[in-house]
């Protein structure tokens, strides 16, 4: 049997990972600035998550949730404690499309709606509503077309106020920063007329920091920037370091009926136990905090060189902590190729110009001086290239 082929592979083997590093079957090096997607937000290999996940495969590994699990519990309260949500409870599920599905599927039955919001530019995932509340027309099939769904302008408030007050609608969905978009944040003020235009409607506001959450953006959650709470935040990606996890928080307003969500995989012992180690892993070493520091020096140095080397060259630096999005010019899309196969270093993309830049929040200052050297030299290489 052959793969479905539907993944772009870059000729690359990574059999071992530490930290910020990754290694190919070669024993090259790789830095990572990538973090395979924003999943690996303690470092890969972390040695107190690598422990407490050995422990609980040699305990229990998964029953079903038809019986009690403490482990969830004990992830719903500390989640809630780091969060600022401690409020909320908590639906654990696989991944971040599930953790989205189950967040419109409960603003649908709490409203008795299905008309639902979204922005241009959005990625919520690839299941049934998440991808229909994706802004990308080929990725979403005629099965998935059938959901209610009305795309506004991110930032363009008026528009949002004059489709909510049809009274129609369900939920409203936002990304804390729009990452596979390329890397572009909802204003504050935006953020704040949202909520209270959403409150005035009855109109359940969904935050997905799937990508943006976890502390990536130097607050646990990116919306939180703003001071606003929504109804439901979605997470996955940082939650579980590599181990598949997602989760739905929800506002108390919500009341659980039985069996109105429910998974077999969500909430193993073994995803609880992955996802508390990180969340311990985040407290001890103050990741949220570092995230927020190291964020602001990158981006510094990044619009130092982009100063340098002028808007021919760099045309925008957008993005906050650890999630940041470098818009290239056109001539200079190569150089995301160059930084991984010349200088070794993994980035994320966007559309064919932008790289994004998601580390792991353990990611040093001297990494960071690393990259920013080996940004500069991939680009001056280029210019060569052009020039000749
Ligand atoms: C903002 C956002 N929401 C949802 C998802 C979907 O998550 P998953 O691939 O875990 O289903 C992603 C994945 O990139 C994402 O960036």
């Amino acid at each position: 049997m052959n793969l479905f082929d539907v993944y772009k592979l870059w000729p690359i083997e990574p059999v071992k990972a530490l930290g910020c590093s990754v290694w190919d079957r070669e024993g090259k090096e790789y830095l990572d600035f990538y973090g395979g997607h924003a999943v690996i937000s303690i470092g890969h290999a972390h040695p107190h998550y690598n422990e407490k996940l050995v422990n609980q495969l040699n305990n229990i590994s998964f029953y079903s949730n038809s019986v009690v699990n403490p482990l969830q519990s004990k992830l719903a309260k500390e989640l809630g404690e780091m969060s600022g949500y401690d409020k909320y409870s908590l639906f654990l599920s696989n991944s971040g499309a599930e953790a989205n599905e189950n967040a419109l599927k409960l603003a649908s039955f709490h409203t008795g709606k299905s008309k639902v919001l979204a922005f241009k530019g959005a990625f919520h995932g690839r299941t049934s509503g998440a991808v229909a509340v994706t802004d990308n027309s080929l990725i979403v099939s005629p099965f998935n077309s059938y959901h209610k769904i009305k795309f506004v302008p991110l930032n363009d408030i008026e528009a949002v106020r004059s489709e909510l007050s049809s009274g129609k609608y369900a939920a409203v969905m936002i990304e804390g920063i729009q990452g596979v978009a390329g890397i572009y944040e909802p204003e504050a003020s935006f953020l704040r007329e949202l909520r209270k235009v959403t409150r005035k409607w009855g109109v359940t506001l969904i935050a997905d920091e799937v990508q943006s959450g976890y502390g990536r953006t130097g607050r646990f959650f990116a919306h939180q920037h703003s001071g606003i709470k929504a109804d439901i935040v979605t997470v996955a990606k940082g939650m579980g370091n590599g181990f598949p996890i997602g989760a739905t928080l929800i506002s108390p307003s919500f009341t659980a009926i039985s069996g109105m969500l429910g998974t077999t995989f969500g909430g193993s012992h073994l995803s609880c136990a992955a996802a508390i180690a990180v969340l311990e892993v985040m407290k001890d070493e103050d990741l949220v905090c570092a995230a927020a520091q190291k964020g602001k020096y990158l981006f510094n140095a990044l619009e130092v060189l982009g100063q340098k080397v002028g808007t021919t060259v760099i045309k925008d630096i957008r993005g906050r902590g650890l999630m940041i999005g470098i818009e290239m010019d056109e001539k200079y899309i190569p150089v995301r190729n160059s930084l991984l196969f010349e200088e070794r270093i993994f980035t994320g993309g966007a559309k064919s110009n932008i790289i994004r830049l998601l580390p792991p929040l353990t990611i040093s200052y001297s990494q960071i001086d690393a990259f920013i050297g080996a940004f500069e030299n991939t680009i001056e290489r280029q210019k060569q290239r052009i020039e000749l």
